[in-house]
């Protein structure tokens, strides 16, 4: 007895339809979002190739400049502060007054030895005396080395020494060349 082709729909059908539609969008949507960043993530590791392609290439080249460099600078890089020098070679016996040699920070012990005077100091600990041995047996020290740090043990003690500035660039390498030839 009806003219309709079926029923209007029910409240009940406009709301299994609006809850289907409202998904399906949302569902669109988080999908496009999911290749969107699995598309990222395809991409990335691409770039990290080709970054460290890169890196790979720049550090075969490396090399060669950084050994050019370094024989450059060699002497004056290498120099290193009184204090470096102390607490790598002097500490050895200077640290406790190992042999009877002057204690650091004892300005007992000093005085006497800083009353001779920067030059005689640092002439005795490049040459050695008695059984401080020459450069405190280290001979790869060089003379400024040697001389920072006998002006830090001094200072230390109560002297006030100034210790010779490590030459920038030239200095080093000029006197280290006629040795060579
Ligand atoms: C193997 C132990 C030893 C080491 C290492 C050592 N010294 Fe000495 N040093 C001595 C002794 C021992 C004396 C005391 C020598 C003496 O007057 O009889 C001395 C004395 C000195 C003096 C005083 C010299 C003087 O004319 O009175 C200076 C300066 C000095 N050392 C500097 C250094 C420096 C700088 C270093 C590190 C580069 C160093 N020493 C490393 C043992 C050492």
């Amino acid at each position: 007895m009806s003219d309709h082709h079926g029923k209007p729909p029910t409240t009940v059908g406009q709301f299994i339809i609006a809850t289907l539609g409202g998904l399906f969008a949302p569902g669109l949507v988080i999908f496009m979002i999911v290749k969107m960043v699995m598309g990222i993530q395809n991409g990335h590791p691409q770039d990290q190739d080709a970054a460290a392609a890169e890196k790979t290439v720049v550090e075969r080249i490396k090399p060669v400049g950084e050994v050019a460099l370094k024989d450059a600078s060699a002497g004056p890089a290498a120099a290193k502060s009184g204090e470096q020098v102390f607490n790598e070679v002097c500490i050895a016996c200077h640290g406790t007054g190992a042999l009877g040699s002057p204690k650091f920070g004892d300005s007992g012990a000093w005085g006497p030895r800083i009353s001779q005077g920067y030059d005689t100091l640092v002439k005795h600990a490049l040459a050695g005396i008695r059984a401080m041995p020459a450069r405190g047996g280290n001979p790869d020290l060089s003379d400024i080395e040697v001389a920072g740090a006998v002006a830090y043990m001094a200072n230390k003690a109560g002297a006030n020494f100034k210790a010779p500035e490590a030459p920038k660039a030239e200095a080093a390498p000029a006197a280290a060349e006629p040795a060579k030839k």
